[in-house]
């Protein structure tokens, strides 16, 4: 696949997607948005692939959707194009593990690109913010939802009406990144935690994803009752054997995703 807004590589199982436009500070561009999905969809597809990291440049992980290309635009234009519909649906059908290495900004758009993500590394140069208020508008790719959910009504509301930003430190502690770390070493210790899940059994993987994603999505009974019927599944394979035998027998387990 050859693409002219995103770099794709495979390392050790881990498929790493670049966004790549670094002109514009990786403003997520139609051709962008369309070039992200296609990447996710083809590792999500890819056997030798058992988790994704999406990441930018160290300015910038994404200064949000492309100002430039969208301000003409009229609301029967956006609305007939369900701008931004498309992004939000390849996130939901990636089955495996996406991370999002965050440098620099991650502003609008590319707040919400990283908060599509599962979960959000972040180096200690790393800016949040939803300043999309500040151009008339409001967020459009999930922000004012995940962003909510992610840190509380509270912070939400103060992010969204001001359009103020979030530094690492701040992000970590309310919630939306789970890690910070030193900004030269992100991207790789990003790439080694990725690394360390694609080792692991891809069953328990693609089903420790669903169980979480339903805690925000149903009811804590209907939620329990989801997480106990995938738990119990799981004995339905050699890898729980194998994973269960490993750690009696004292020794690293072998698993073969099956
Ligand atoms: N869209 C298009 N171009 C952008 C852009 C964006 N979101 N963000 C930056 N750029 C471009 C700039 O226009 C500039 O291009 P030129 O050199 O051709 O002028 C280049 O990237 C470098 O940007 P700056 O000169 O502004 O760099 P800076 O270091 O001075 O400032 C910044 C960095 C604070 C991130 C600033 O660029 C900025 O505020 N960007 C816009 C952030 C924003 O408002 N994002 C929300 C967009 S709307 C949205 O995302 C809607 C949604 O929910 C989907």
């Amino acid at each position: 696949m050859t693409f002219e807004t995103i770099l794709l590589d495979k390392q050790e199982g881990v498929g790493l997607i670049t966004l790549n436009r670094p002109d514009a500070l990786n403003a997520l561009n139609s051709k962008l948005l369309q070039e992200l999905g296609e990447a996710l969809l083809a590792l999500d597809a890819d056997a030798e692939i058992g988790a994704i990291v999406v990441t930018g440049s160290e300015k910038a992980f994404a200064a949000g959707a492309d100002i430039k290309e969208m301000s003409s635009r009229s609301f029967a234009e956006v609305l007939k194009m369900d701008m931004f519909a498309e992004i939000n649906n390849v996130f939901a059908r990636v089955r495996k593990p996406v991370i999002a290495a965050v440098s620099g900004y991650a502003l609008g758009g590319g707040c919400e690109i990283a908060m599509a993500c599962d979960f959000i590394i972040a180096a200690e140069n790393a800016k949040f913010g939803q300043p999309e208020i500040k151009l008339g508008v409001i967020p459009g790719i999930g922000g004012s939802q995940r962003l909510t959910r992610l840190v509380g009504k509270s912070k939400a509301m103060d992010m969204m009406l001001t359009g103020r930003m979030m530094d690492a430190s701040e992000a970590e502690r309310s919630g939306l990144v789970s890690r910070v770390l030193p900004t030269e070493d992100m991207l790789d210790s990003a790439m080694e935690v990725a690394s360390s899940i694609a080792d692991l059994s891809a069953p328990s993987v693609a089903l420790a994803k669903e169980a979480t994603n339903r805690a925000l999505e149903t009811t804590l009974a209907e939620g329990l009752l989801f997480e106990r019927r995938a738990f119990h599944s799981l004995f339905a394979t050699e890898d729980q054997k194998e994973g269960m035998n490993a750690f009696i027998e004292k020794r690293q387990p072998q698993f073969k995703n099956c």
